[in-house]
């Protein structure tokens, strides 16, 4: 299969009522993390953009037992304007974890996407971003996309560079993004969504056939899924049937 293939694996589906995603996503970004630590001494994280994360987030800065001194946190992708942008994904992470953590992460790398030489931004922060990650936080859009990999898009079909420059079919059109290396070398891949206009792609990514070029999120099959129940509502199969374990419904 040409270009990124799905990701092979059985994910793990956590589901979670609504009012009780944001607690179920941190706790499990929380374990993620502090199972990195545990084991190597720290944790390369990668955080999501979007709007999804920003509950989850602001409840992972007030989860217990988080290491953040022995955490770098870097991103997954970001859109191309300022960091005060009210678009920003790093904007969105400040506001919404890193300017409430007790103690900050070991290092905060951002991606510098206002440049106007995205290609240069892009090989920049790929020669900062460790290989690989501990654990990489991603959404999913409604048409499938994660990170700012959107389907059909020429990013897909990339085999070694690790962060390229992408374009939105929704505004801001110009980003920076992970590559399908760096989602499937993560070590942990975590994803967070809400809402049932998610759950066809949800659907598409975690049980559909097909070449990520169709649903880029399928990159990111062989991980957790934390959904509420209508981001999951299209699922064939009860999360306690799919995954053993981790899995399950809360
Ligand atoms: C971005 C994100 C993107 C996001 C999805 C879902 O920069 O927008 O990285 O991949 O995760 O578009 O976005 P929502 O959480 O806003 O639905």
């Amino acid at each position: 299969m040409d270009g990124a293939a799905a990701g092979g694996g059985e994910p793990s589906v956590r589901v979670a009522d609504p009012p009780r995603f944001a607690a179920l996503a941190a706790r499990v970004v929380a374990r993620e993390v502090g199972r990195s630590v545990a084991s190597r001494g720290r944790c390369d994280l990668a955080l999501a953009g979007g709007s999804t994360p920003r509950p989850v987030y602001r409840r992972l800065a007030r989860e217990p037992g988080v290491d953040w001194p022995s955490v770098r946190v870097y991103f997954g992708d970001e859109r191309a304007v300022p960091p005060d942008d009210p678009r920003s994904n790093f904007r969105m992470a400040r506001e919404e974890l890193l300017d409430r953590l007790p103690e900050g992460p070991a290092r905060v790398s951002r991606m510098r996407a206002e440049r106007d030489d995205l290609a240069s931004a892009a090989e920049a922060y790929a020669a900062t971003l460790p290989e690989p990650l501990d654990v990489l936080l991603l959404g999913i859009g409604e048409d499938g996309h994660t990170a700012s990999l959107f389907p059909g898009s020429p990013a897909l079909e990339e085999g070694s560079r690790r962060v390229v420059p992408s374009r939105s079919p929704d505004p801001p059109a110009r980003r920076l993004t992970v590559t399908p290396p760096v989602i499937e070398g993560a070590r942990s891949r975590v994803v967070l969504a809400a809402g049932e206009r998610k759950a066809p792609a949800v659907r598409a990514a975690v049980e559909g056939e097909g070449p990520a070029r169709d649903c880029p999120a399928r990159l990111a099959r062989p991980g957790t899924w934390v959904l509420d129940r209508g981001a999951a509502r299209a699922l064939s199969r009860s999360p306690e049937e799919r995954s053993s374990g981790a899995g399950g419904a809360t």
